[in-house]
């Protein structure tokens, strides 16, 4: 059957759709809160070698397999003609991004909360005591976060519907330029803060006696995360690029572009925790209660508190809509159902799992698995066992059974740009990524003892 396929305008919708997919509330939620339990500045350490050495090549490979095959991500390992097995990676990508998109939009979620507090004015005048009381009130309560979560995953699915071109591209383009210069704002008047030394020391002078297995597997995890490589995300975008865009700049660029929002948001958020008192390994619910009361110091802040929520739920979303095309595209190209059907069967099973994660967190959740709720057992699972695992099996697939002629071309659109670290790339794809992740794996089943 012939499908028609969408596909990304101009050269910097491409970035802004990627970029847009990887910033999100990976960078400015989870990041921090992963950096706070994990012992700061020694966790962030790991997190960029991590992003350096296994997340960049990956991304590179995800992008190589979507160009080259055009299609979703289990479907593209059919036009490679590999051996069926490799079409788990997809599916991989297809669980993952369920599984994401279940807590995701419940953090999302309180972010349109946020918004509304904002607006309404509710939080000015609390102290940083006050501020987390109101936001424990608020997750408990089992119904008013899934008025929130419903609300967001229509816009989602929205976009989603609205086809790549309208819908997906033409949202990132405007928003996450101005995302970004708030959060620059952010950033100062977080600095101005009596605290800003001891959050900067936090962030960055780091205590290596802090690294432990669970470090390691934590940081790369929030690498992977953070980049939305590992699950065919990005199988999926690059399907949609064109055969001029250059992978090797996209990669460099979507890359930093996101580990630079990670570390500013450390840096707004960190002086403000020590400066009110909050713990850093306060976890999941670290950003909501520690942002407001730099707004309450900031001047002009009941604006900027507005903005800056409705900016990050945007960031959301262009994430959320990257998480739902994978499903999307899969459907759509391999069972021949209409991209309206498939979205609209989403919506209603994202909804189920969301609603199941936010009422975890809730006060009338009773049940843990492994000593974790819903919630945390999702994020679990996605980022730290799902995401390293799909980025090792990329890695071994590219590396090993991709004719390197045959990559390189592609990589390089047929020799008219240079890829001076090829063999660099390829030696991270064949040893450092499958043998890095498999220790840190085994470390962490207790099967060998690196840490
Ligand atoms: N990277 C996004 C963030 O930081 C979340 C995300 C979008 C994602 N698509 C993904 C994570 C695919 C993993 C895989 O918020």
């Amino acid at each position: 059957m012939q499908i028609e396929r969408g596909s990304f305008n101009t050269k910097l919708g491409i970035i802004a759709a990627t970029a847009g997919s990887s910033v999100g509330l990976g960078n400015i939620w989870r990041f921090p809160y992963e950096t706070g339990q994990h012992g700061g500045a020694a966790f962030l350490l790991i997190y960029i070698v991590c992003v350096i050495a296994l997340g960049m090549p990956v991304m590179l490979s995800e992008f190589y397999i979507g160009r080259k095959t055009q299609r979703n991500a289990a479907g593209a390992f059919d036009v490679l003609k590999a051996h069926k097995f490799w079409k788990i990676i997809g599916f991989i990508g297809i669980i993952g991004a369920f599984l994401i998109l279940g807590f995701y939009s419940v953090v999302a979620g309180w972010t349109i909360e946020y918004i509304y507090d904002s607006v309404a004015n509710n939080l000015a005048d609390q102290t940083a005591s006050q501020l987390t009381i109101s936001f424990n009130q608020f997750i408990s309560d089992p119904i008013r976060p899934l008025l929130w979560v419903v609300i967001f995953l229509l816009c989602t699915f929205g976009i989603t519907l609205g086809g790549v071109k309208n819908g997906i591209e033409k949202a990132s383009n405007v928003l996450m330029p101005i995302l970004f210069v708030l959060i620059i704002l952010m950033c100062v008047r977080s600095l101005m803060l009596p605290g800003a030394k001891q959050g900067l020391e936090f962030l960055f002078k780091p205590d290596f006696s802090k690294i432990t297995g669970e470090v390691l597997l934590s940081a790369m995890g929030q690498a992977f995360f953070s980049l939305s490589v590992g699950m065919g995300t990005l199988i999926t975008y690059s399907s949609y690029f064109s055969k001029e865009t250059n992978l090797l700049k996209t990669t460099a660029v979507v890359a930093t572009l996101d580990t630079v929002v990670a570390i500013l948001a450390g840096i707004f958020i960190f002086p403000a925790v020590f400066t009110f008192g909050i713990e850093p390994t306060e976890g999941p619910y670290l950003v909501f209660i520690t942002l407001p009361n730099v707004f309450n110091q900031m001047m002009g802040g009941y604006f900027f508190s507005i903005f800056f929520f409705f900016l990050l739920t945007i960031a959301a979303v262009t994430s959320t809509i990257s998480l739902s095309e994978v499903i999307t595209a899969y459907f759509h190209e391999e069972f021949g159902i209409s991209r309206r059907k498939a979205v609209i069967w989403l919506f209603f099973l994202v909804s189920l799992l969301a609603i199941g994660c936010s009422l975890s967190v809730s006060r009338i959740n009773t049940f843990t698995l492994f000593g974790m709720n819903l919630f945390d057992l999702f994020s679990f699972i996605s980022s730290n066992i799902l995401l390293p695992l799909g980025g090792m099996l990329i890695s071994i697939f590219v590396g090993w059974y991709v004719d390197k002629s045959v990559l390189k071309a592609e990589l390089t659109n047929e020799g008219s740009i240079q890829f001076k670290l090829f063999t660099v790339y390829v030696f991270l794809l064949k040893y450092v990524a499958p043998i890095g992740i498999s220790l840190i794996f085994l470390n962490q089943l207790g099967l060998i003892n690196i840490f």
